[in-house]
């Protein structure tokens, strides 16, 4: 009976942390993944200028820029998950390696999710993502809750609802500038959303809002 116990305790334990693990944006596990690999030959912007690729001399026509919308745009999904994995390697050179073997499906997920939000991404970041992240878990999850979707604990008792900053479409109306003044000031004496000058710095201000980024992609 005892031994049951600890493997259920063991089992629930394993589903806890794995729920965790997807506890945020998509893209933004798949840039932690990019900036271990990827970067190497197309650049830590995603632009194609590696370190690796004059090493490698890739021909000059190879198109390794991921922020090019006009042909990131026209693949799937599926497309995308296929070179990266490397079973649709019938689409790209054989520089671009096949990562299926090291990398495990959902990852190639988040990668793909990063490869779209390269070539997708309207507006500058303007800090450091990590950090970003911190501060977005610490001070602003309770109200908009792990993903940005406006369903934090405290919403049971705030009757206004924030916008789902997992929303592209609607986030992207919003300019940086336009973020970073409603994080400093909040939105006002009858709003609920409050202001952060004094409790969070300009920097960490910068990074929480290019982590909003992330949530939407
Ligand atoms: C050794 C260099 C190299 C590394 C490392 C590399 N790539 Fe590539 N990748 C290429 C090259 C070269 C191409 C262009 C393919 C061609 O020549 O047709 C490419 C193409 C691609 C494309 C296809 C773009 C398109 O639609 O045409 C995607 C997506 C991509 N890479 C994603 C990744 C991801 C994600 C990683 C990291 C897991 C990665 N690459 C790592 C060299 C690399
Ligand atoms: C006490 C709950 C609460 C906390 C904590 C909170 N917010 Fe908000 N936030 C709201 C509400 C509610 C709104 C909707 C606007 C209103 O109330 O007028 C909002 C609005 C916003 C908006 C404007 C777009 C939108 O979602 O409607 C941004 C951007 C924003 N919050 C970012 C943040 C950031 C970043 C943090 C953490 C540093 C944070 N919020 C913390 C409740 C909160």
């Amino acid at each position: 009976m005892k031994r049951f116990f600890m493997v259920t305790v063991f089992l629930v334990g394993i589903f806890i942390s794995s729920n965790a693990l997807a506890d945020y944006s998509r893209s933004f596990e798949g840039r932690n993944l990019f900036m271990m690999y990827c970067y190497l030959c197309h650049g830590t912007d995603g632009k194609g200028n590696g370190p690796l690729v004059s090493r490698l001399k890739i021909g000059p026509n190879a198109n390794l820029n991921l922020t090019d919308i006009s042909k990131i745009g026209k693949r799937t999904d599926d497309e995308l998950f296929g070179i990266i994995e490397g079973k649709k390697h019938d689409l790209v050179s054989d520089n671009m390696p096949k990562w299926g073997t090291l990398i495990g499906s959902s990852q190639i997920k988040g990668l793909v999710a990063y490869v779209r939000f390269l070539s997708q991404s309207k507006h500058p970041l303007l800090g450091d993502t990590e950090e970003g992240k911190r501060v977005y878990d610490t001070y602003c999850t309770a109200c908009h809750g792990k993903k940005g979707k406006g369903d934090g604990v405290m919403m049971s008792i705030i009757p206004i609802s924030p916008m789902d900053h997992s929303n592209a479409e609607k986030m992207d109306k919003l300019t940086n500038e336009e973020l970073v003044n409603i994080v400093i000031t909040g939105k006002g004496d009858k709003s609920f959303m409050p202001g952060w000058q004094g409790i969070l710095s300009r920097e960490q201000i910068g990074a929480v809002v290019s982590y909003i980024r992330y949530l939407s992609h």
